[in-house]
């Protein structure tokens, strides 16, 4: 397990609780209920755009020839740059859903996107925004990353990834792939959700419930899939550091934010980095 490095400086706050989020996703529901807001976009527009324009560039769409194709996919072959399927995205605490609203929009299928949250008003709110804005299929799912499975998508169902489930096959390039092997994620996202468990109550050992996020992430991804990260509690260093500890990940590449200077030093409120899952061997 990682010990984020500078675990040992951040104090568990009111950010880290379930309580908290369900506080302020609550009310952030009924703001949407009664006047159309949307609600918070954490980190602003731009961070958004910084990292729909990294998962165009890194994570492409497939061609338009490719993605009319009649030929389903293989339930034992996941989606990868190679295949003609459609990238399948799996969103950390989404939150309001903003950044899978914007991958919807840059091209990305939304029936192969998927959004957990562990507050259930904040899968409320994501599926009311997508509603309203008429984009169908991002599955959003009450879920706690640190304790419980993420699902798979499937030919409209919802399966536990592990599970007895059956296979589903798609009919066509648009229905998402099934499996029951974890590791099929082409791009896993976070946005502030890292940040936020890091602010959790430290175990006996006086860790924080962040050092079992890596493991967690590395397993959900495919081989050569990605893992894209805008902080800001850590330097691009500090996750570096956490992300790689296991091995399991590789540090790919980082995302220009707009920099400050202030007493000499020059740094950015937040940094994105990403990293890639090892191929199998190669370790
Ligand atoms: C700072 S907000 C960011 C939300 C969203 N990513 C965005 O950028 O708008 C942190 C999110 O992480 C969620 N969260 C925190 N801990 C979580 C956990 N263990 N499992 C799932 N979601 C969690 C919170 O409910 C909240 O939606």
């Amino acid at each position: 397990m990682a010990a984020p490095p500078s675990d040992a400086e951040l104090q568990p706050s009111k950010l880290g609780t379930k309580e908290h989020w369900d506080h302020v996703y609550s009310s952030e529901l009924a703001n949407f209920n009664e006047i159309g807001d949307e609600g918070e976009i954490w980190f602003g527009e731009e961070s958004v755009e910084k990292m729909v324009d990294w998962a165009l560039e890194h994570v492409p769409l497939p061609s338009v020839s490719s993605s009319s194709s009649s030929v389903p996919p293989s339930p034992s072959s996941p989606s990868s740059p190679s295949s003609p399927s459609h990238p399948s995205i799996l969103e950390v605490g989404s939150g309001n859903g903003t950044l899978l609203f914007a991958l919807a929009e840059a091209g990305y299928a939304p029936h192969h996107m998927c959004g957990i949250d562990y507050s259930a008003d904040a899968v409320a709110l994501a599926e009311s925004i997508a509603e309203t804005r008429e984009i169908e299929g991002i599955l959003f799912a009450q879920r706690d990353f640190l304790g419980e499975e993420v699902p798979v998508l499937g030919g409209g169902e919802t399966h536990e990834v592990g599970g007895e489930s059956p296979a589903v096959g798609g009919e066509e390039t648009s229905t998402p792939l099934f499996t029951t092997n974890p590791s099929t994620w082409d791009l896993v996202l976070d946005k502030g959700t890292y940040d936020a468990i890091a602010l959790g109550e430290k175990d006996e050992w006086g860790l924080s419930p962040a050092a079992r996020y890596p493991a967690r992430v590395a397993r959900l991804l495919r081989p050569g899939g990605y893992f894209l990260i805008t902080s800001c509690n850590f330097t691009e260093e500090e996750l570096k550091a956490s992300f790689t500890a296991e091995k399991t990940l590789r540090y790919h590449s980082r995302v220009q934010h707009r920099t400050f200077s202030f007493g000499g030093q020059s740094g950015s409120v937040v940094c994105t980095v990403a990293f890639v899952k090892v191929e199998e061997g190669s370790v």
